[in-house]
């Protein structure tokens, strides 16, 4: 991504600048020429708005769908070099801070900035461990949900409604309320995340326990039953630990860009959040690890890989936890989740669908299909793979995936609010409709035969006997 800093470098690195960090356009309509600033390695929106043919045009705007190539903010949290597959949080790359680092100190350094002192991390450990509890009133909400109904969904409607029981919240620019709500969202997501596991097996809820750590508590609330205490495997709670340091943040991503799109509407951080999960969901996002497994499954054999890899060039079917909109090159959290396989293997069952993965990426990374489109694998294609070792279930896997990302959303969500540029967020269209038509009455409109929606549904054949 374009930074001050590469920029700055750039102007001073003998690269062909002519002095002057700027654009001239010629409009060829008019042949009038523009002068457009380059600042960061960018040119403003707005700065295209002066390119008129007449004094009453609107200018020209910018079309970017899906904004491939269009900057939305500044931001100082998390900076990806797709090209050399490289991530780092504030300046520290994401391997020294999955080697040397918990994931509730990497959220303290997404959110506050620094790295905290050894007193500062003790209490944002404490104020998180003791806010884990959430209002008894969600366990009835949560009984209205179906057996079967996708832990997502819940999550979804449990972080929204989060902002019905903290009002307060909506004081957005409270530095005290901007806290409390940080440590809520990033304490009680796991405890719902836990719940709508529990909803779905049908067992009791466990409550959080406070003596066990942040990645050791979600084990238990998800799968401690009659003992006394549930002590996972510290191999296994590690793993994990590392895990959600790996999705905690990363730029602008579908579901980052929901919450700051939705949170410039000054809307409180919960249901910012909850948007955030919403965008989460989508199988092209943080459902892919989910999609990942089913497809390893249905490959079943490593025998039926070249078939499968053919299927994918010729688009019928996706090669999911593959390819990414920024990394152009290897996702260094798959690269790190590899990594860590072994030693959650050694104490779990060992998975055959290992095998499966690993010649999948073989011979996909073998493909001038898949190499000439810069297709690696993401952090999705190997994560499933480790939860199901954790006896995840794969519904869970998104939701795992939300846990660690709240502590991001909410980092870039505070970064929004406190951005001197911040606006409502109103992106412009190209309307493509009718003009000016007159209405008809019904009796007079003509038309194709054709209902829309499906076949309307045949009225119950009437009861035996009614
Ligand atoms: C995450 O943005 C983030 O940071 C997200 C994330 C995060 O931490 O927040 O990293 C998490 O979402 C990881 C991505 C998980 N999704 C998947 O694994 C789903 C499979 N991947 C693809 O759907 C796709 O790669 C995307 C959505 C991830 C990226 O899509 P882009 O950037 O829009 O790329 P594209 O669709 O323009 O693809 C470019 C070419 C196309 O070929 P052509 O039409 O030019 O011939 O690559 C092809 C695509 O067809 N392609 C794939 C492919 N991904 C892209 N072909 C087969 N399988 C794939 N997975």
């Amino acid at each position: 991504m374009a930074t001050e800093q590469q920029t700055g470098d750039a102007a001073t690195d003998g690269g062909p600048t002519t002095g002057s960090e700027s654009l001239t356009v010629t409009d060829n309509r008019t042949g009038q020429s523009y002068e457009l600033p380059i600042t960061d390695g960018t040119v403003r929106g707005m700065d295209l708005r002066q390119i008129k043919v007449s004094e009453d045009d609107f200018g020209l705007m910018s079309y970017d769908p899906a904004f491939t190539n269009t900057a939305a903010c500044r931001s100082a949290i998390t900076d990806i070099d797709g090209e050399r597959g490289i991530l780092q949080h504030r300046g520290y790359p994401i391997e020294q801070l999955c080697e040397r680092s918990s994931f509730l100190e990497v959220a303290y350094l997404l959110i506050f900035g620094e790295l905290p002192t050894g007193p500062q991390l003790d209490r944002w450990v404490y104020d998180i461990t003791h806010h884990t509890f959430v209002h008894e009133d969600i366990k009835q909400f949560f009984e209205g949900f179906r057996y079967d109904a996708h832990p997502m969904g819940m999550l979804l409607a449990g972080v929204g409604a989060l902002s019905t029981f903290y009002p307060d919240a909506k004081q957005i620019g409270d530095p005290e309320e901007r806290y409390m709500a940080a440590v809520r969202l990033i304490a009680k997501v796991p405890t719902l995340a836990a719940f709508s596991y529990r909803h779905n097996m049908g067992l009791p809820y466990v409550y959080p326990d406070n003596d066990l750590a942040f990645a050791e508590n979600f084990l238990s609330m998800m799968f401690k039953k009659t003992e006394a205490k549930y002590n996972p495997d510290p191999r296994l709670a590690r793993a994990l630990d590392v895990l959600f340091i790996l999705h905690a943040d990363h730029e602008q991503n579908c579901s980052t860009s929901a919450v700051r799109g939705v949170g410039s509407s000054g809307v409180d951080p919960y249901s910012a959040v909850a948007a955030g999960v919403a965008a989460l969901y989508g199988p092209l996002h943080g459902g892919a690890n989910e999609a990942v497994l089913g497809m390893l499954r249905r490959i079943e054999s490593v025998d039926n890989i070249p078939g499968f890899l053919e299927r994918v060039k010729n688009r019928e079917e996706k090669l999911m936890g593959f390819g990414h909109r920024v990394y152009k090159n290897y996702d260094p959290r798959a690269r790190i989740i590899q990594q860590h396989m072994d030693e959650v293997f050694e104490a779990t069952e060992y998975n055959s669908l290992v095998e499966i993965a690993r010649e999948l990426e073989k011979q996909a990374l073998d493909d001038e299909y898949f190499t000439s489109r810069k297709l690696y694998p993401n952090v999705d294609f190997y994560s499933g793979i480790i939860y199901e070792a954790l006896e995840i279930p794969p519904g869970m896997f998104t939701v795992i995936f939300a846990i660690p990302r709240t502590a991001g959303w909410v980092a870039q969500w505070m970064e929004m609010n406190d951005d001197l540029e911040k606006k409502i967020s109103r992106p412009r269209q190209i309307y493509t409709g009718h003009r000016d038509r007159d209405y008809v009455p019904v009796v007079e409109r003509e038309g194709p035969e054709k209902i829309v929606g499906p076949p309307a549904r045949r009225p119950k054949r009437p009861r035996r006997g009614a």
